[in-house]
């Protein structure tokens, strides 16, 4: 399982995403005895910093999220790996001295830049980064969302970075799809005879996908008060797990044949018009509640944002397999529990000799790793009454491996070059296509968001939109 060499450049790598996430599990991997001994890592930022400086602020910044299996042995070897360079991205001649410290120390040609920045970096960086031939077709680059806060914008910033990349060494990162339970989908579906032939409309009734987080927005107001769930969350990781569980089976698992059949499934959600959102779309904020704060009360949110932190929409995918069938989507922070979960509610039984029974699928992806499906046995003692109960596989069990998480497996198919848990060009531009109708009209909307206690559920509005197909949430249901 060792991966290939390679040299890691990090822009942004004083931030809090190389901070928390990309030097922690470059180091989970290191200490698994995955990466190889002459990998290079290269932290890159404005900050006037040394290698002793940077690697002192590593210590106190980053290793305190490590997770798994630390010593200070390989946590020495770690930093082994590890070097800085100043480099301002609008700086062409910083860009000079990073190709020299890049050739020089490098021993392998697969370079990899990873742009943990604000997007608005992204073209200047690119840009000078070609200008010194660090676009060659050995470099893969890779691009950390937000990309665009609505289609237009992500347009360009994917019009910028072709401009010098070729799209095959763009790694476009959603960290669900570094989620163990959410690539499972794919061989559930595909590797098992028995879910296909039940996976359409004349078996299924409703499908739910949930993202539903307990933090509230942290010290990330200023950010979320612009961006708020639609963005931050449906547009990307909410459309990924749909796409697992709606898509074809795709003709190979090679990149593009996996990333074909997730186009078809965005390009075959069915468009929205104004009149849709107000009816399918539910956004709200939460209030205060005990002892919790409301959103208006967190630190560097305008007293009267509208942003929300919820957003229920009741989908439909205009494909042979899904008509008629509504997908329910939601997503929202400060919700009672932490869980992100499929589920698939199937049709009641008709004539049914012991009574009309529904059975139900569900896939959860955290805070547990299972698939549980709820089934109708027998009842213990005379006669031949049924009970339901749930057969749950969990998939922590299912090996002794040590489970990485999502950004170090992400980090380790980056190395080793495999592009299909990234996102293309065009999945992401259609998923935007689809959100735009909601933005638009939010943004013209003299409606306010709907409220909700922290801590709770959501709006009760969100529990009406499934209300009118005569459905309920996963939380409600018995
Ligand atoms: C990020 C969002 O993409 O995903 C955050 O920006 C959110 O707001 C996070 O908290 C959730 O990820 P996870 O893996 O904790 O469910």
């Amino acid at each position: 399982q060792k991966l290939n060499n390679f040299d890691m450049v990090i822009f942004g790598a004083t931030g809090d995403l190389a901070m928390r996430k990309l030097l922690p599990c470059l180091y989970q991997a290191h200490a698994a005895g995955l990466l190889h001994p002459q990998g290079r890592i290269l932290g890159v930022s404005r900050s006037q910093l040394n290698t002793s400086d940077f690697l002192a602020k590593v210590e106190k910044d980053s290793k305190i999220h490590i997770k798994q299996h630390f010593t200070d042995e390989l946590w020495q070897s770690f930093i082994q790996r590890i070097q800085y360079l100043t480099v301002d991205v609008n700086t062409p001649e910083h860009f000079q001295t990073l190709r020299q410290t890049v050739q020089s120390r490098s021993q392998t040609d697969n370079v990899i830049i990873y742009l943990s920045t604000a997007p608005k970096f992204f073209a200047p960086a690119c840009k000078n980064l070609a200008e010194v031939g660090l676009n060659a077709d050995n470099v893969r680059i890779v691009l950390e969302k937000p990309l665009g806060t609505d289609l237009p914008s992500s347009q360009q910033i994917n019009a910028d970075v072709a401009q010098y990349f070729k799209e095959e060494q763009i790694y476009r990162i959603d960290h669900y799809l570094g989620k163990e339970s959410l690539q499972n989908v794919l061989p559930l579906r595909f590797g098992n005879v028995f879910f296909e032939p039940i996976w359409n409309k004349d078996f299924v009734k409703s499908v739910q996908i949930t993202i539903a987080e307990q933090l509230g927005v942290e010290e990330r107001g200023e950010f979320y008060d612009i961006t708020g769930a639609l963005r931050d969350m449906v547009q990307n990781h909410i459309i990924q797990m749909l796409c697992f569980v709606a898509m074809e089976q795709p003709k190979s698992l090679s990149a593009d044949d996996v990333r074909d059949e997730k186009l078809k499934v965005v390009a075959a959600l069915k468009p929205m018009t104004s009149a849709d959102v107000d009816k399918n779309v539910v956004r709200a904020q939460y209030v205060a509640h005990e002892s919790q704060k409301g959103y208006l009360q967190e630190n560097n949110v305008p007293a009267n944002s509208r942003t929300e932190t919820y957003v229920a929409i009741r989908a439909e995918i205009d494909t042979p397999r899904w008509q008629g069938v509504p997908f329910y989507l939601r997503t929202g922070k400060r919700l009672a529990a932490r869980s992100a979960e499929i589920v698939l509610n199937f049709k009641e039984q008709e004539n049914g000799l012991f009574g009309n029974h529904a059975n139900r699928l569900v896939i959860s992806l955290q805070p547990d790793e299972t698939v549980s499906a709820k089934m109708f046995v027998k009842q213990v003692g005379n006669g031949l009454n049924v009970q339901a109960a749930e057969m749950v596989l969990d998939m922590g069990k299912t090996s002794n491996e040590r489970r990485a998480e999502a950004y170090e497996l992400l980090l380790r198919e980056v190395i080793d070059g495999r592009l299909s848990l990234f996102n293309r060009r065009d999945e992401l531009e259609k998923a935007w296509e689809w959100v735009m109708p909601i933005l638009e009209n939010w943004a013209n909307s003299p409606i306010a968001p709907h409220t909700y206690a922290a801590s709770s559920w959501g709006p009760k509005a969100a529990q009406d939109l499934l209300a009118q197909d005569g459905n309920v949430w996963l939380e409600e249901q018995i």
